[in-house]
């Protein structure tokens, strides 16, 4: 049998950095008894100084055949100025949208470690654990009508939120899923008091929930309230299960209740496919980090993490992942930090590369 396939995708900024970390942890699995075959290409700016396009065709097809996609991160500000047609973000949102991965896991997981790092009180924080599912291929990301118009002597800028119904139900469905493998609760959130596609998806989650997972606490919340709570007592939560705007805007506040956006993975999942495995791409949640590319500075948790919720999500190793993620606290209890990771009084940051092998170290221990 041959082994299973892994896209890597650096892109730009810190993302070469942090996926030359990665390569080590796949290594490791490979030391385990799991090898993978590993090719790597270009998304985003590289993609674009290359050939032109945020992803070419061939990359697109190469993403299509293999089992898991891993992305670095995509964007810059050389890129700024490009038309909008080609800029780096249009590369990832391809991926997304051909490969059809209507569901995205954005786990917030506070390490104690960590806990005096985030801006609200540790008691509020620490142990925090829940998990955003943000429904990633519809919405006013992608419906039409779009774009800037004329109209009388002034421009109007138009996006559109749609939904469908099957589209809902199957995010919601995802999310009913993992909320069983959790703490069997699932908080929806949309705006059905002055949106009609908010009150489709309270409609469709509610039948689905009624249908097949009526043994999983449901509940409903404005997403403005969502955000607000999310603040005030983010404890209350397990699963949130949301469309793709507000779920990327809770996303990033869900993200720094952690105290780092360096710490957090993510996986965007698929339908199965023949041999049974979603289709799948994991990325780290934080951006390129135009800032610090190049130095060494980067923090390359975020997509070690991302590379655990691959072996948990597409190859059934939940228990490499566990061994991961083990390794990321014992080097955080160490005391071990990226420059991300010190607080107000400083102290000496590891590299990005330091980081990595410690992580590795952790794990043969
Ligand atoms: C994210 C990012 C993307 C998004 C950008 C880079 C297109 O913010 O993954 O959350 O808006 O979805
Ligand atoms: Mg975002």
């Amino acid at each position: 049998m041959s082994n299973p396939s892994l896209l890597i995708l650096p892109g730009d900024g810190i993302g070469p950095e942090v996926m030359a970390e990665v390569r080590k942890l796949i290594d490791w699995c490979a030391a385990q008894g799991l090898a993978f075959d590993v090719s790597e290409d270009l998304v985003g700016g590289a993609a674009y100084d290359a050939h032109g396009t945020p992803l070419s065709d061939a990359t697109m097809a190469k993403a299509q055949e293999v089992d898991a996609v891993l992305l670095g991160a995509v964007g810059g500000p050389k890129y700024d100025t490009l038309d909008f047609s080609v800029k780096p973000e249009r590369g990832l949102l391809r991926l997304r949208k051909e490969m059809d991965l209507y569901s995205n896991l954005r786990p917030a997981q506070c390490f104690d470690a960590l806990a005096d790092f985030s801006s609200l009180k540790r008691d509020v924080v620490a142990g925090l654990d829940l998990m955003i599912v943000r429904e990633l291929t519809s919405g006013i990301y992608f419906g039409e009508p779009r774009g800037i118009f004329e109209e009388g002597n002034e421009r109007v800028g138009i996006n559109t939120q749609r939904y469908t119904e099957s589209e809902i139900a199957r995010v919601a469905r995802s999310a009913f899923e993992l909320a069983r493998r959790r703490s069997n609760r699932v908080c929806s959130m949309e705006k059905a008091n002055v949106m009609e596609s908010g009150i489709l998806w309270r409609e469709v989650v509610t039948e689905v929930h009624q249908a097949d997972y009526a043994d999983v606490a449901l509940s409903h919340m404005y997403a403005d309230a969502g955000a607000m709570q999310l603040c005030r007592q983010p404890k209350q939560f397990d699963v949130i299960v949301t469309d793709n705007l507000f779920g990327d805007i809770l996303s990033d506040a869900a993200a720094m209740l952690t105290g780092s956006l360096g710490m957090l993975p993510s996986a965007s999942l698929g339908a199965p496919m023949a041999n049974g495995r979603p289709k799948a791409l994991y990325e780290p949640v934080h951006g390129s980090a135009p800032d610090i590319a190049g130095q060494s500075k980067a923090n390359p948790i975020a997509s070690i993490l991302s590379l655990a919720m691959a072996l948990r999500y597409s190859f059934e190793r939940g228990d490499l992942a566990g061994r991961i993620e083990a390794a990321v606290e014992a080097v955080l209890a160490d005391g071990l930090r990226t420059g991300d990771l010190l607080g107000p009084d400083g102290g000496s940051p590891v590299s990005t590369g330091e980081m990595g092998d410690a992580i590795v170290a952790a794990l043969s221990d």
